[in-house]
Protein backbone atom coordinates (compact mmCIF):
# COMPACT_ATOMS: atom_id res chain seq x y z
CA UNK A 1 0.00 0.00 0.00
CA UNK A 2 1.80 2.99 -0.97
CA UNK A 3 1.63 5.77 1.14
CA UNK A 4 5.48 6.86 1.16
CA UNK A 5 6.13 10.54 1.80
CA UNK A 6 2.30 11.37 2.66
CA UNK A 7 2.21 14.09 4.98
CA UNK A 8 -0.30 12.14 7.71
CA UNK A 9 -2.27 14.02 10.45
CA UNK A 10 -3.72 11.79 13.29
CA UNK A 11 -5.75 13.44 15.91
CA UNK A 12 -6.19 11.50 18.98
CA UNK A 13 -2.34 10.57 18.25
CA UNK A 14 -1.42 9.60 21.83
CA UNK A 15 -4.62 7.63 21.90
CA UNK A 16 -5.08 3.59 21.73
CA UNK A 17 -6.00 3.76 18.18
CA UNK A 18 -4.41 6.58 16.97
CA UNK A 19 -0.93 5.75 18.19
CA UNK A 20 -1.24 2.56 16.10
CA UNK A 21 -2.52 4.34 13.04
CA UNK A 22 0.51 6.35 13.19
CA UNK A 23 3.23 3.52 13.84
CA UNK A 24 1.38 1.36 10.89
CA UNK A 25 1.27 4.45 8.47
CA UNK A 26 5.03 5.43 9.67
CA UNK A 27 6.46 1.40 8.67
CA UNK A 28 5.19 2.17 5.03
CA UNK A 29 7.14 5.89 4.70
CA UNK A 30 4.65 8.50 5.92
CA UNK A 31 5.59 11.34 7.86
CA UNK A 32 3.56 10.83 10.64
CA UNK A 33 1.76 13.92 12.67
CA UNK A 34 0.26 13.04 16.18
CA UNK A 35 -2.01 15.42 17.74
CA UNK A 36 -3.40 15.04 21.00
CA UNK A 37 -3.90 17.18 24.17
CA UNK A 38 -2.16 14.93 26.61
CA UNK A 39 1.22 16.62 26.21
CA UNK A 40 3.09 13.73 28.51
CA UNK A 41 1.19 10.65 26.37
CA UNK A 42 2.22 12.35 23.34
CA UNK A 43 6.00 12.61 24.29
CA UNK A 44 5.89 8.91 25.30
CA UNK A 45 4.65 7.92 21.95
CA UNK A 46 6.82 9.87 20.23
CA UNK A 47 9.87 7.84 22.09
CA UNK A 48 8.04 4.46 21.60
CA UNK A 49 8.12 5.45 17.92
CA UNK A 50 11.50 6.19 18.01
CA UNK A 51 12.97 2.86 20.17
CA UNK A 52 10.95 0.57 17.37
CA UNK A 53 12.57 2.78 14.81
CA UNK A 54 9.70 4.89 13.25
CA UNK A 55 9.34 8.48 13.57
CA UNK A 56 6.90 10.83 14.03
CA UNK A 57 6.35 14.73 15.45
CA UNK A 58 4.19 15.26 18.41
CA UNK A 59 1.99 18.43 18.40
CA UNK A 60 -0.18 19.42 21.62
CA UNK A 61 -3.35 20.90 20.66
CA UNK A 62 -7.26 20.91 21.77
CA UNK A 63 -9.15 20.12 18.92
CA UNK A 64 -12.06 21.94 20.00
CA UNK A 65 -10.09 25.38 19.69
CA UNK A 66 -10.34 27.05 15.81
CA UNK A 67 -7.06 28.88 17.13
CA UNK A 68 -4.88 25.92 18.32
CA UNK A 69 -6.36 24.25 15.01
CA UNK A 70 -4.66 27.65 12.51
CA UNK A 71 -1.69 27.68 14.96
CA UNK A 72 -0.64 23.73 14.48
CA UNK A 73 -1.91 23.71 10.90
CA UNK A 74 0.80 26.45 10.92
CA UNK A 75 3.50 24.82 12.23
CA UNK A 76 3.13 21.57 10.27
CA UNK A 77 3.13 23.31 7.15
CA UNK A 78 6.22 24.51 7.74
CA UNK A 79 7.73 21.97 8.58
CA UNK A 80 6.45 19.52 5.57
CA UNK A 81 4.78 22.10 3.13
CA UNK A 82 1.92 20.34 2.66
CA UNK A 83 -0.93 18.10 4.17
CA UNK A 84 -2.00 15.09 2.31
CA UNK A 85 -4.05 13.04 4.96
CA UNK A 86 -6.15 14.17 7.89
CA UNK A 87 -7.53 11.56 10.44
CA UNK A 88 -10.19 12.80 12.54
CA UNK A 89 -9.71 10.06 14.64
CA UNK A 90 -9.62 11.70 18.46
CA UNK A 91 -12.86 11.03 20.53
CA UNK A 92 -14.09 10.42 24.01
CA UNK A 93 -17.47 8.80 25.21
CA UNK A 94 -19.29 9.99 28.51
CA UNK A 95 -20.87 6.33 29.58
CA UNK A 96 -24.38 7.57 30.39
CA UNK A 97 -27.85 6.96 29.23
CA UNK A 98 -30.04 10.07 28.03
CA UNK A 99 -31.91 10.18 31.51
CA UNK A 100 -28.89 10.47 33.02
CA UNK A 101 -26.75 12.74 31.10
CA UNK A 102 -26.71 16.64 31.79
CA UNK A 103 -27.55 18.60 28.66
CA UNK A 104 -23.91 20.48 29.14
CA UNK A 105 -22.34 16.83 29.21
CA UNK A 106 -24.36 16.10 25.76
CA UNK A 107 -22.90 19.27 24.54
CA UNK A 108 -19.56 18.21 25.31
CA UNK A 109 -20.09 14.77 23.00
CA UNK A 110 -21.28 16.91 20.62
CA UNK A 111 -18.03 19.40 20.82
CA UNK A 112 -15.69 17.05 20.93
CA UNK A 113 -16.54 14.29 19.35
CA UNK A 114 -17.97 16.40 16.10
CA UNK A 115 -16.89 19.48 16.62
CA UNK A 116 -13.04 18.42 16.14
CA UNK A 117 -13.26 16.33 13.17
CA UNK A 118 -15.52 20.12 11.81
CA UNK A 119 -12.53 22.24 12.95
CA UNK A 120 -9.59 19.81 11.81
CA UNK A 121 -11.60 19.14 8.11
CA UNK A 122 -12.47 23.19 8.39
CA UNK A 123 -8.73 23.79 8.68
CA UNK A 124 -7.05 21.39 5.60
CA UNK A 125 -9.75 21.82 3.45
CA UNK A 126 -8.02 24.89 2.25
CA UNK A 127 -4.61 23.58 2.09
CA UNK A 128 -5.77 20.44 0.08
CA UNK A 129 -7.88 22.52 -2.44
CA UNK A 130 -4.30 24.71 -2.70
CA UNK A 131 -2.42 21.28 -3.47
CA UNK A 132 -5.09 20.01 -5.75
CA UNK A 133 -5.71 16.85 -4.18
CA UNK A 134 -6.07 14.76 -0.26
CA UNK A 135 -8.01 12.75 1.89
CA UNK A 136 -9.81 12.72 5.06
CA UNK A 137 -10.63 9.40 7.36
CA UNK A 138 -13.29 9.95 9.74
CA UNK A 139 -12.68 7.50 12.69
CA UNK A 140 -16.79 6.66 13.62
CA UNK A 141 -18.16 3.95 15.12
CA UNK A 142 -20.09 0.43 14.61
CA UNK A 143 -22.55 2.99 16.69
CA UNK A 144 -22.57 5.81 13.70
CA UNK A 145 -24.28 3.03 11.52
CA UNK A 146 -26.72 1.54 14.24
CA UNK A 147 -28.40 2.36 17.29
CA UNK A 148 -26.26 0.03 19.15
CA UNK A 149 -28.05 -0.70 22.90
CA UNK A 150 -25.31 -0.96 25.29
CA UNK A 151 -23.75 2.37 23.99
CA UNK A 152 -24.84 6.10 25.05
CA UNK A 153 -27.25 7.53 22.65
CA UNK A 154 -24.96 10.77 22.56
CA UNK A 155 -21.92 8.93 21.50
CA UNK A 156 -24.85 6.98 18.68
CA UNK A 157 -25.77 10.76 17.82
CA UNK A 158 -22.28 12.10 17.73
CA UNK A 159 -20.80 9.52 15.79
CA UNK A 160 -23.51 8.97 13.21
CA UNK A 161 -22.93 12.83 12.67
CA UNK A 162 -19.73 11.79 11.38
CA UNK A 163 -21.04 9.38 9.41
CA UNK A 164 -23.18 11.69 7.36
CA UNK A 165 -21.16 14.62 7.82
CA UNK A 166 -18.38 12.42 6.06
CA UNK A 167 -20.34 11.82 2.92
CA UNK A 168 -20.98 15.50 2.54
CA UNK A 169 -17.75 16.48 2.59
CA UNK A 170 -17.13 13.37 0.06
CA UNK A 171 -20.17 14.86 -2.41
CA UNK A 172 -18.92 18.53 -2.40
CA UNK A 173 -15.31 18.14 -1.92
CA UNK A 174 -14.87 15.19 -4.47
CA UNK A 175 -14.15 17.86 -7.43
CA UNK A 176 -11.57 19.23 -5.72
CA UNK A 177 -9.67 15.26 -5.59
CA UNK A 178 -10.29 15.12 -1.93
CA UNK A 179 -11.86 12.33 -0.81
CA UNK A 180 -13.49 11.63 2.39
CA UNK A 181 -14.26 8.26 4.54
CA UNK A 182 -15.49 7.22 7.39
CA UNK A 183 -14.39 3.87 9.48
CA UNK A 184 -16.46 2.29 11.72
CA UNK A 185 -14.65 0.01 14.29
CA UNK A 186 -16.66 -2.48 17.00
CA UNK A 187 -15.22 -2.44 20.36
CA UNK A 188 -11.39 -2.18 20.63
CA UNK A 189 -9.12 -2.33 23.28
CA UNK A 190 -7.79 1.05 23.97
CA UNK A 191 -7.98 3.41 27.57
CA UNK A 192 -11.43 4.74 25.83
CA UNK A 193 -12.77 0.92 26.81
CA UNK A 194 -9.97 -0.82 29.30
CA UNK A 195 -12.99 0.51 32.36
CA UNK A 196 -15.85 -0.55 30.80
CA UNK A 197 -14.24 -4.01 29.72
CA UNK A 198 -13.41 -4.47 32.92
CA UNK A 199 -16.83 -5.54 33.87
CA UNK A 200 -17.14 -9.16 32.77
CA UNK A 201 -20.67 -9.09 31.98
CA UNK A 202 -20.23 -6.02 29.91
CA UNK A 203 -17.14 -7.78 28.24
CA UNK A 204 -19.46 -10.58 27.30
CA UNK A 205 -21.47 -8.47 26.34
CA UNK A 206 -19.21 -6.99 23.90
CA UNK A 207 -18.02 -9.99 22.41
CA UNK A 208 -20.81 -12.19 22.39
CA UNK A 209 -22.05 -9.53 19.05
CA UNK A 210 -19.18 -10.25 17.25
CA UNK A 211 -19.63 -13.06 14.39
CA UNK A 212 -15.89 -13.80 14.07
CA UNK A 213 -15.84 -14.10 17.73
CA UNK A 214 -13.09 -11.85 18.90
CA UNK A 215 -12.97 -8.29 19.99
CA UNK A 216 -11.25 -5.98 17.12
CA UNK A 217 -7.60 -4.77 17.53
CA UNK A 218 -5.75 -1.62 17.07
CA UNK A 219 -4.13 -3.02 13.97
CA UNK A 220 -7.05 -4.31 12.74
CA UNK A 221 -8.30 -0.40 12.30
CA UNK A 222 -4.62 0.74 11.00
CA UNK A 223 -4.62 -1.78 8.11
CA UNK A 224 -8.09 -0.28 7.02
CA UNK A 225 -6.82 3.27 7.79
CA UNK A 226 -3.55 2.52 6.04
CA UNK A 227 -5.67 1.25 2.56
CA UNK A 228 -7.67 4.48 2.91
CA UNK A 229 -4.68 6.50 2.96
CA UNK A 230 -2.97 4.72 -0.01
CA UNK A 231 -2.57 5.33 -3.69
CA UNK A 232 -4.68 2.34 -4.09
CA UNK A 233 -7.58 4.18 -2.28
CA UNK A 234 -7.81 6.32 -4.64
CA UNK A 235 -11.02 5.81 -5.82
CA UNK A 236 -12.76 5.02 -2.52
CA UNK A 237 -14.42 8.22 -1.88
CA UNK A 238 -17.63 8.91 0.53
CA UNK A 239 -17.69 5.08 2.04
CA UNK A 240 -18.47 4.15 5.80
CA UNK A 241 -16.45 1.14 6.17
CA UNK A 242 -17.23 -1.43 9.11
CA UNK A 243 -14.24 -2.56 10.78
CA UNK A 244 -16.34 -5.01 13.21
CA UNK A 245 -16.13 -8.20 12.42
CA UNK A 246 -19.50 -8.37 11.12
CA UNK A 247 -21.27 -6.80 14.40
CA UNK A 248 -23.39 -4.42 11.98
CA UNK A 249 -24.42 -7.81 10.25
CA UNK A 250 -27.61 -8.16 11.77
N1 LIG B 1 -11.78 1.80 21.40
C1 LIG B 1 -12.91 1.43 20.84
O1 LIG B 1 -13.53 0.41 21.18
C2 LIG B 1 -13.51 2.25 19.72
C3 LIG B 1 -14.50 1.68 18.92
C4 LIG B 1 -15.06 2.45 17.89
C5 LIG B 1 -14.62 3.75 17.69
N2 LIG B 1 -13.68 4.28 18.50
C6 LIG B 1 -13.26 5.64 18.25
O2 LIG B 1 -11.89 5.63 17.92
C7 LIG B 1 -11.31 6.90 18.24
C8 LIG B 1 -10.04 6.69 19.05
O3 LIG B 1 -10.41 6.06 20.27
P1 LIG B 1 -9.39 5.28 21.21
O4 LIG B 1 -10.05 4.01 21.54
O5 LIG B 1 -8.04 5.30 20.63
O6 LIG B 1 -9.48 6.22 22.49
P2 LIG B 1 -8.32 6.80 23.43
O7 LIG B 1 -9.03 7.33 24.61
O8 LIG B 1 -7.25 5.78 23.62
O9 LIG B 1 -7.72 7.99 22.56
C9 LIG B 1 -8.40 9.18 22.33
C10 LIG B 1 -7.39 10.31 22.34
O10 LIG B 1 -8.06 11.53 22.02
C11 LIG B 1 -7.46 12.56 22.81
N3 LIG B 1 -8.39 13.69 22.96
C12 LIG B 1 -9.61 13.68 23.55
N4 LIG B 1 -10.14 14.92 23.56
C13 LIG B 1 -9.23 15.75 22.96
C14 LIG B 1 -9.20 17.13 22.67
N5 LIG B 1 -10.19 17.97 23.01
N6 LIG B 1 -8.09 17.63 22.06
C15 LIG B 1 -7.07 16.82 21.72
N7 LIG B 1 -7.05 15.48 21.96
C16 LIG B 1 -8.12 14.96 22.58
C17 LIG B 1 -7.15 11.89 24.14
O11 LIG B 1 -6.17 12.58 24.87
C18 LIG B 1 -6.71 10.50 23.70
O12 LIG B 1 -5.31 10.40 23.56
C19 LIG B 1 -12.41 7.68 18.98
O13 LIG B 1 -13.05 8.55 18.09
C20 LIG B 1 -13.37 6.58 19.42
O14 LIG B 1 -14.66 7.07 19.60
C21 LIG B 1 -13.09 3.56 19.50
Amino acid sequence: MNVQDKVIVITGGAGGLGSVMGKTLSKEGAKVCLLDIDEERGQKTVEEFASEGLSATFYQIDLTSEEDWQSVAKKILEKHGRIDVLINNAGINIRKPVEEMSFEEWNTMMRVNTGSTFLGTKTVLPVMKEQKGGAIINTSSVCGLIGHKYTPEAYTAAKGAITLFTKAIASRYGSFNIRCNSIHPSTVMTPLVEKMLQDPQRAAERLGEVPLGRLATAEDVAQAVLYLCSEEASFINGISMPIDGGVTCY
